[in-house]
């Protein structure tokens, strides 16, 4: 058994999660066994080229990947992130995930680096839509004739500003950082353990495995997601 985490002993508090995080619930990761990009090539599926030239089976490749999520549900470790912000005023999760796991949860405060699944946007006027619950898309076009497209980051895009400044304030500001499930091999996502480091924050890692970021981190959980996040905080969830 290991050592508890009392969250009242900081003042902020950032959950770093990645696939890991969703693949207790059944959504697959990218990069593991039966990863998505093992199964599928990016480049077709996953990239503005792709939807330019073929936007139909791109939209269909992320219907598919609704149906997915919409078969899964949170677990525990997801609920004990949500207990944990009903205790504590100052608790964030920047995410990866682009499902909405965590805030099908009932977690607030999550910044979503990569986009969501549950929305679409039109590039044409600027607009954003939210499109929750169902696999299939609402609709495929706007109104202006545009072609909608999933609001993701895909390979090859640009971040948004927004989003990235409002997870390097909260990173570099916090005193506690726990990566859960990520491979950090992604940028800028991988810089964040770093920059939590390098601002004082205490880090800890949650993975069955070493990452490429593991040497950032002053304590290391080798468990999954939720027997992780279950022993560091020693929290029963309020099912
Ligand atoms: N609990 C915790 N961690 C787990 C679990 C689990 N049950 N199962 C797997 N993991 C870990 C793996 O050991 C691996 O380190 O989750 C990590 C998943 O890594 P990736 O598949 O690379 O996912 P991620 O790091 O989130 O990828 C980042 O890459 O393709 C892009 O945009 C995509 O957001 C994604 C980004």
């Amino acid at each position: 058994m290991i050592v508890p985490i009392d969250v009242s002993d900081f003042h902020q508090i950032v959950f770093f999660t990645g696939a890991g995080m969703s693949a207790e619930s059944g959504v697959p990761t990218y990069r593991g066994k039966g990863g998505i990009w093992h199964k599928y090539n990016w480049e077709e599926y996953a990239c503005q080229t792709a939807f330019e030239q073929n936007p139909q089976g791109v939209l269909d490749f992320h219907e598919l990947r609704r149906i997915e999520a919409l078969k899964c549900a949170p677990h525990n470790g997801h609920r004990i992130m949500t207990d944990l912000q009903k205790y504590h005023n100052h608790i964030w999760i920047v995410t990866q995930n682009i499902d909405g796991m965590h805030q099908r949860a009932g977690s607030q405060n999550t910044i979503e680096l990569h986009g969501s699944l549950w929305r679409m946007r039109c590039d044409q006027e600027g607009k954003i839509i939210e499109d929750l619950q169902q696999s299939e898309y609402r609709s495929r076009k706007c109104s202006c004739g545009t072609w909608l497209r999933p609001d993701i980051i895909w390979f090859q895009d640009m971040l948004n500003e927004q989003v990235v400044s409002a997870a390097n304030e909260v990173i570099s500001s916090c005193d506690l950082f726990v990566s859960i499930g990520t491979s950090g091999v992604v940028w800028p996502a991988a810089g964040y353990p770093k920059m939590a480091k390098e601002n004082g924050a205490y880090c800890i890692e949650i993975n069955p495995e070493t990452t490429e970021l593991t040497y950032y981190f002053d304590r290391t959980v080798r468990q999954s997601a939720s027997t992780g996040l279950w022993e560091l905080f020693n929290l029963e969830v309020q099912t």
